[in-house]
């Protein structure tokens, strides 16, 4: 009777992941989970509250949050259309390197969490280590230790049906020494590349530059040329990344920059800094119907971006058209799904006058055609 049970789930595993993927991040009450409209995604991750401990500990958020994120599968009658929860864990560099570097807090880890997500009603966790082996508080053994984790968390997941995914980097600087494809092809159920903050301002990069343009520009050349959705995806997949397994990732979020001179604002202008006061959706929809503020489309990057000259703002921002692109393509090469970061910032309420999640629906109903 186990063994049949058993069998079962691996088969319903099996069955969903040839299904088109529609996987969102989401934060605790952000967006509430009752403004959620039921089938927007096939796959949740909640993001934020889980946080990796070199111990081998599991940590889980509390019961309240639990409750709430477990909430979105038990409402669905449909077994059919139930999504497939996930949590996922995220932390600093120096707590992953420190796990990973023992085998036997590895299987702790891997046995508490399937322990725990089966008895809250989830269905697997999602890694979220930024970056293996490249960043500069990473350590030399990463590269062996993230594929000796997933290794023995898919010994331990997979028997009981549970899922394990990872959200991985865009820039293929990262990828080509982070990850080990066959282990991720062997062990991983999906990886969402996070096709975004391909330019980010730094006092040392003081530029504006698109979140996640989708081709290069042809004004850009060496490492630059690499900074876009497509180099990223084409990457993983000359390294061998299994086409269905590979995610399309995708922001609705925008990046907003202080522009030095208002009066240059093309794609790489000077910028003095950055501002967090236009990050969702909604709050920049509108904004062209005020004045001062223009919208210039980049057909390169298929994706546009906002300015005021006078208030000195620049702000890259994702739109229908944006998303549109970006998942026409991801169907086009056949990946296995698209991922939304994050949900939280498209426009929740439908502020936009058109409806809610207007950017997360395109994108699902462009990827699927339904
Ligand atoms: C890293 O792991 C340690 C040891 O288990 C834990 O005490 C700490 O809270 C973790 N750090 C973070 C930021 O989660
Ligand atoms: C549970 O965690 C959430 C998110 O951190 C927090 O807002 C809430 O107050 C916590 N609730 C309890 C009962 O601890
Ligand atoms: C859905 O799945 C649950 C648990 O496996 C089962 O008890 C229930 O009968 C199923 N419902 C339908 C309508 O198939
Ligand atoms: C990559 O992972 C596979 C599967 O775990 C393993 O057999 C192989 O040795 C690894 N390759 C490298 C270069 O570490
Ligand atoms: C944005 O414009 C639409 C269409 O004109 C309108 O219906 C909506 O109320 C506006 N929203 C905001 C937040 O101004």
């Amino acid at each position: 009777m186990l063994l049949r049970l058993v069998t079962f789930a691996g088969l319903l595993q099996i069955a969903r992941s040839a299904d088109p993927v529609v996987a969102c991040y989401t934060e605790y009450l952000h967006p509430p989970t009752g403004s959620i409209p039921p089938g927007l995604c096939t796959h949740y991750q909640l993001i934020g509250l889980s946080p990796v401990d070199w111990l081998g500990n599991f940590v889980p958020p509390n019961d309240t949050v639990i409750r709430e994120f477990a909430s979105l599968r038990l409402r669905e009658n449909d077994n059919r259309t139930k999504p497939v929860l996930l949590l996922c864990i995220t932390g600093p560099n120096p707590n992953w390197s420190r796990l990973v570097s023992f085998e036997g807090n590895m299987r702790k880890f891997a046995t508490a969490a399937a322990a725990y997500l089966t008895d809250n009603g989830l269905q697997g966790i999602d890694l979220d280590w930024e970056f293996p082996y490249w960043s500069s508080d990473a350590s030399v053994w990463d590269y062996e230790g993230f594929a000796k984790l997933i290794e023995i968390i898919h010994e331990v997941f997979s028997p009981q049906g549970l899922m394990l995914t990872a959200a991985v980097s865009g820039p293929p600087t990262i990828t080509r020494v982070a990850y080990n494809m066959t282990a991720l092809n062997n062990f991983a159920d999906l990886v969402f590349v996070m096709n975004y903050d391909f330019h980010v301002w730094t006092p040392s990069a003081p530029f504006v530059g698109f979140n996640a343009p989708l081709h290069a520009m042809p004004t850009e050349a060496t490492e630059l040329r690499e900074m876009n959705s497509e180099a990223s995806m084409r990457k993983y997949i000359k390294l061998g990344l299994d086409r269905k397994k590979a995610i399309f990732g995708m922001p609705v979020y925008n990046l907003a920059y202080i522009l030095a001179n208002g009066n240059f604002h093309l794609p790489y202008a000077v910028a003095d800094g950055i501002t967090y006061d236009y990050t969702s959706h909604d709050l920049v929809c509108n904004l062209t119907s005020s004045p001062g503020w223009n919208r210039v489309w980049n057909k390169y990057a298929a994706s546009s971006y906002l300015y005021n000259s006078d208030k000195k703002l620049w702000i890259s921002e994702e739109t229908e058209s944006s998303v549109r692109a970006k998942a026409e393509y991801a169907r086009d090469q056949d990946f296995g799904g698209i991922m939304i970061f994050s949900l939280g910032t498209d426009d929740v309420d439908g502020g936009c006058g058109n409806k809610v999640f207007p950017l997360t629906s395109l994108a699902a109903k462009t990827f699927r055609g339904y």
